[in-house]
């Protein structure tokens, strides 16, 4: 075991958004996701054995899930001398991706310990294993996304070992205001749910996976050609079909909408949604909508994804 370089390791891990493509990304088609500044920090302090911190709030089975995933993260570091704690100020279980940062944040702090070089491919790799423990067959844009903290198209056809990323570059800010809609069931449940949909209707399903991918390369080609209104429009489209696919809720399309009558250029579920979880909208200036939701006391914060950085986060999520 190797105790050496641990006195002060941290690694941060960024929560994510998916702008266009969350659950057809499973099979096989593009997804455009973006980090988001909030996330999950973990530390490392030198320790005769390799182990994890679980916080004591978890449930049973939670901590069952996290000691496996930790289990694999670790063998995959060769097992370095460390204790890793961590803390987020991510809202979880809500789609923003704290599964997936919390596993980029234990994997840099583990490779770390290792004296191994943590580039984003490298942290990706390790996180992967923990990605793999949480959520049973994700596509993997999760944890890339906040391996990588860029935006990317992200795709990973179905049985390839490795997803691709591709940076997208966007001459704009891309404003979003992400809200909390209302608690939501695991991600595994909601992705398992459609894909027993999916086997009964494949054709039907596919046909709606083929264009939800498509969208998600008009949504990266109008990022990049700074069409604002354009990304708002195939975020609209996106949501619709998100709903088809029985993945919405009323709370869901309830904020939607709302989000769209406060001026948002395109409103959408984001995440595995369900029956609730986050909706993001984007916006020209995120200001009066993050005050009027915050005044009737609904849960949100605002984020750029995108182009030169802004000031800070409003909102408290
Ligand atoms: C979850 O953040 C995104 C999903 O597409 C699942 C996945 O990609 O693994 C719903």
């Amino acid at each position: 075991m190797d105790t050496n370089n641990t006195s002060s390791l941290t690694g941060f891990g960024a929560g994510k958004v998916i702008l266009l493509g969350e659950h057809s990304v499973v099979y096989g088609y593009p997804a455009l996701a973006g980090p988001l500044s909030r996330g999950v920090t973990a530390r490392g302090e030198p320790s005769s054995k390799c182990q994890l911190v679980i916080p004591d709030a978890l449930m049973t089975e939670q901590r069952k899930v996290l000691k496996a995933a930790f289990a694999r993260a670790m063998a995959a570091c060769g097992e370095p001398g460390v204790k890793v704690s961590f803390d987020t100020d991510l809202p979880l279980s809500m789609g923003l991706g704290s599964s997936g940062a919390l596993s980029v944040a234990c994997s840099r702090v583990l490779l770390q310990a290792a004296g191994r070089k943590a580039s984003a491919s490298e942290v990706a790799a390790v996180a992967w294993e923990m990605e793999q423990e949480f959520h049973g067959t994700p596509s993997g844009v999760d944890h890339t996304t906040s391996a990588m903290e860029q935006l990317i198209l992200y795709r990973r056809k179905p049985g390839a070992e490795q997803g691709r990323a591709k940076v997208v570059d966007s001459p704009k800010p891309l404003k979003l205001v992400v809200v909390m809609a209302g608690a939501r069931s695991p991600t595994k449940q909601t992705v398992g749910a459609l894909r027993e949909r999916q086997k009964r209707w494949t054709e039907r399903y596919q046909r709606i996976f083929r264009e939800i991918g498509l969208l998600a390369s008009e949504g990266a080609e109008a990022v990049e050609e700074g069409d604002l209104e354009a990304l708002g429009d195939v975020m609209n489209v996106n949501h619709g079909l998100l709903a088809a696919l029985g993945l919405s809720s009323p709370g869901l399309d309830d904020m939607v909408h709302r989000l769209r009558n406060m001026g948002a250029l395109g409103a959408k579920l984001t995440g595995a949604g369900g029956d609730g979880g986050a909706v993001i909208g984007l916006f020209h200036d995120t200001g009066p909508a993050v005050h009027e939701l915050t005044r009737l006391g609904i849960r949100c914060f605002d984020s750029q994804l995108a182009g030169p950085r802004a000031e800070g986060t409003r909102g408290a999520a």
